[in-house]
């Protein structure tokens, strides 16, 4: 039976070696909460990096690989220069603020690239010892973007589709990088390349165009003779389960993990009038962290009302910490949540409550469920799955979500209050309507929200995807490597 190889950087879990123990925690990021539902439903093999460098594995490669292989998992080993120059390195310091528009953050070093290129070798190789005959080959974002040209030429025959987990940019920002080519024909080599909206499907076919010089028909692109279709697939979260998760909370009112969620339930139930803003997501200088707060502070000093009544739940989970700007923007929030904190706390009220981790999954869930008001702020983001996840748990259809427009999610939740996260009075304006919004008016709101993403689930967006990767094979049978 053919199954479906999923290739990201990644594995969904990472592994730790304590003692003579292999221990997993479950990968954080949206890639991995995503293809985790369609992992655990079909016939697939997930190949991926372990989390740990192969001087930290040592001897414990068999016992990994076999661990590994009982979930159905395969390791990338990857060496600790391979970690820093292709991961931290080409990866993080020159894709990542490329493709978010930070060009000031960008840097291009050739050892660096030349890492990207070996490391893109080593996903392929790998690749190919687990395919077999009618096996469909799903390579996911930014850090994989040559690999799919890297199959194709020593496998015609296998279908190949990739997905991209960011924005694709501009061409205008596309067109700086060193080795733009390169990229392009290394995703050219798919048969289907996935985006999360319409407008990075023309940022890239645009890309095509006039970098490659290729002929684009609609959203397909003759690639020296081999057709490669171009389409947009916004991804989803498992409703039900986020849904279904948050009603026996809510039924069962049970004790948490965290001492941090347990907490939030007794200050709820001491000061029932008190209103919960969160915000959730990995320590990102994308995620506009620090406009956020700057955005509450000027709330505060504008709406004094709102003093001793309103909290801003902060989660911010590690993420990336060898590269310089991310513990930069780390001291930055320290700082700024310091300074606010400080500026307007009183004996019995703290205006910001900031959580540098990580949480398991029944806490993230109670966190949305107890929380009013979901404030997400990206400067730029793929998607967003944090603000899907917030909606599907409003089983009362009450909460209101702020949700920042240049996020891939507001095209599709255009029912939530959207804003320009550089616009400081706009966002404290919005928390001022968000706090007064009428029941009736969040529920009207969170129910069209509710209803677009029950139907649009991780469920189906994989689905259309594969479907869509199956009738690109079998209605354009491509002739060669190209
Ligand atoms: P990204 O992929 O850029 O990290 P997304 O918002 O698309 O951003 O996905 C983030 C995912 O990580 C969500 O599924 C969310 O539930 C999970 N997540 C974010 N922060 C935490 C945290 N502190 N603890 C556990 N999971 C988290
Ligand atoms: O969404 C983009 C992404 O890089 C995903 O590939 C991954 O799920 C997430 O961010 C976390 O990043 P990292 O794997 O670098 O910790």
């Amino acid at each position: 039976m053919s199954k479906t190889i999923i290739v990201s950087n990644r594995l969904p879990v990472e592994f730790k070696i304590s003692g003579n123990r292999i221990q997993s925690t479950p990968s954080v990021g949206g890639l991995a909460t995503g293809l985790k539902s369609v992992h655990a439903t079909g016939e697939s093999l997930w190949i991926g990096w372990p989390g740990l460098t192969s001087e930290q594995i040592g001897d414990f490669d068999v016992a990994l690989n076999r661990t590994a292989s009982e979930s159905r998992m395969a390791n990338v080993f990857l060496k600790q220069a391979e970690v820093r120059d292709f991961y931290f390195g080409f990866s993080n310091k020159s894709l990542w603020p490329l493709f978010h528009y930070f060009l000031e953050y960008t840097l291009y070093d050739p050892k660096q690239w030349d890492a990207y290129y070996r490391v893109n070798q080593k996903y392929a190789e790998c690749v190919l010892a687990h395919a077999e005959e009618g096996d469909r080959i799903w390579i996911h974002d930014y850090q994989l973007m040559l690999v799919p040209s890297m199959i194709r030429e020593k496998r015609p025959d296998v279908s190949i589709g990739f997905f991209l987990h960011i924005p694709f940019p501009a061409f205008e920002i596309f067109r700086t990088c060193p080795w733009r080519d390169e990229l392009l024909s290394g995703l050219l080599g798919a048969d289907l390349i996935g985006f999360h909206t319409y407008d990075y499907v023309q940022h890239f076919l645009n890309s095509v165009k006039r970098i490659k010089g290729f002929s684009v028909k609609f959203n397909e692109v003759d690639a020296n003779g081999r057709t490669v279709k171009v389409d947009s697939f916004p991804m989803g979260v498992d409703f039900n389960k986020f849904h279904f998760s948050a009603a026996k909370y809510e039924v069962t009112g049970q004790q948490f993990q965290s001492d941090l969620v347990n907490r939030l339930q007794d200050h709820l139930k001491q000061y029932p009038d008190s209103r919960l803003i969160l915000s959730i997501d990995r320590l990102d200088y994308t995620k506009g962290i620090p406009n956020r707060i700057r955005a509450f502070q000027y709330f505060l000093e504008r709406h004094p009302e709102y003093i001793g009544k309103v909290r801003l739940v902060m989660l911010a989970v590690p993420s990336r910490e060898d590269v310089p700007q991310y513990r930069k923007l780390k001291r930055e929030t320290d700082e700024l949540v310091g300074r606010v904190n400080g500026k307007f706390a009183t004996i019995d009220w703290t205006p910001i409550w900031y959580f540098y981790r990580s949480l398991p999954y029944e806490d993230l869930v109670a966190l949305y469920t107890t929380s009013h008001i979901a404030m997400i702020t990206p400067l730029r983001d793929g998607m967003n799955l944090v603000a899907k996840e917030y909606v599907a748990t409003r089983i009362e259809r009450d909460g209101v979500l702020i949700l920042s427009e240049m996020a891939g999610a507001a095209n599709e939740l255009s029912q939530a209050l959207l804003i320009n996260p550089e616009n400081m009075n706009q966002i404290s304006e919005t928390l001022d309507q968000a706090l007064r919004m009428p029941l009736e008016e969040q529920r009207h709101r969170m129910e069209a929200m509710q209803k677009r993403l029950s139907r649009y689930t991780i469920e189906k967006w994989a689905n259309d995807f594969v479907t869509s990767l199956e009738k690109t094979v079998r209605n354009t049978p491509n002739p060669a490597a190209c």
